[in-house]
């Protein structure tokens, strides 16, 4: 777990782990003014600025050089999770639950059948932050759109429920940078709730630890996410980071996180 937590704390996005959303967010904004980019997301540059406003100072040139590498991960990341949301919806899901939000912008972005409802979980002051923007730049959510601020650490299942989701319609759910801030009990926690939460044909996209994660601390006791998914009735498909950014003709750098993309669908319950 990153130092300096406490088993309650909370943030707003430009402070401690809610700043985290905005690095992605950044890395967003540069993809989508690249040559090629695997995606666009017009909203977070406006997410930079507004907090630029408020004194957050976008990554150093030097920090920049230092991380370029990470820059195809992201974009990666960012086109695998679109892709599983569309192909959801595709497939007839009309509800979708993200996971630790952040300053995703899908619901704002991606091509929502207009019946379509997402639920969106993050910090109070993270998810505030970020409709507060999109306001100002009068975006309307693409489908129904609901945010949640709770502390996924709390109860959220009730949080949600108590926000209209309906369990017995099947859900797309994602965890895209999330497991990291959760030590091993909580990421079995969460699992366990998503399964309870999720109708037969539901589907869940997560970014999980792969087998040689760089970080050994993380991997302590951690259930593989795959194995946890398929014991409990989910058809699963695995891809390492290094498969998706070969799959997306990105190179893949020496140094990256050693994750894998996960994906499941619930066959019954
Ligand atoms: C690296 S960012 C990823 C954000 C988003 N999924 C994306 O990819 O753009 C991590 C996010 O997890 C959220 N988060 C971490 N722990 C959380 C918790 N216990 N409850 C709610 N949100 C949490 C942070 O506030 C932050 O927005």
């Amino acid at each position: 777990m990153t130092t300096g937590r406490t088993e309650d704390d909370s943030w707003d996005v430009t402070e401690g782990v809610g700043a985290t959303a905005l690095g992605v967010a950044w890395a967003r904004a540069r993809e989508s003014s690249s040559k090629q980019p695997l995606f666009t997301d017009p909203h977070a540059q406006q997410f930079i600025d507004a907090a630029s406003e408020r004194g957050w100072s976008p990554p150093s040139r030097a920090i920049t050089e230092r991380i370029a590498h990470l820059g195809d991960y992201a974009a990666a990341r960012t086109k695998w999770f679109d892709e599983f949301f569309i192909a959801a919806g595709a497939n007839g899901v009309e509800q979708a639950v993200i996971l630790a939000a952040g300053l995703d912008a899908r619901a704002w972005r991606l091509p929502w059948t207009s019946t379509t409802r997402i639920y969106e979980i993050d910090q109070p002051q993270v998810l505030a932050f970020k409709v507060e923007t999109l306001r100002n730049h009068g975006v309307k959510a693409a489908a129904r759109y609901t945010a949640v601020a709770v502390d996924l650490r709390q109860d959220w299942p009730t949080a949600l429920r108590d926000n209209g989701f309906d369990a017995s319609e099947p859900t797309a759910w994602s965890a895209e940078g999330l497991l990291s801030y959760l030590p091993a009990a909580g990421q079995d926690l969460l699992f366990a709730r998503v399964h309870e939460l999720s109708a037969a044909g539901s589907r869940f996209a997560v970014e999980a630890f792969g087998p040689d994660f760089f970080d050994p601390e993380y991997l302590e006791d951690r259930s593989d996410v795959a194995d946890w998914l398929a014991n409990h009735g989910w058809r699963t498909s695995v891809t390492p980071a290094a498969n998706l950014l070969e799959h997306y003709h990105r190179d893949v750098p020496d140094v990256m996180p050693r994750t894998e993309f996960v994906s499941g669908e619930l066959l019954s319950c």
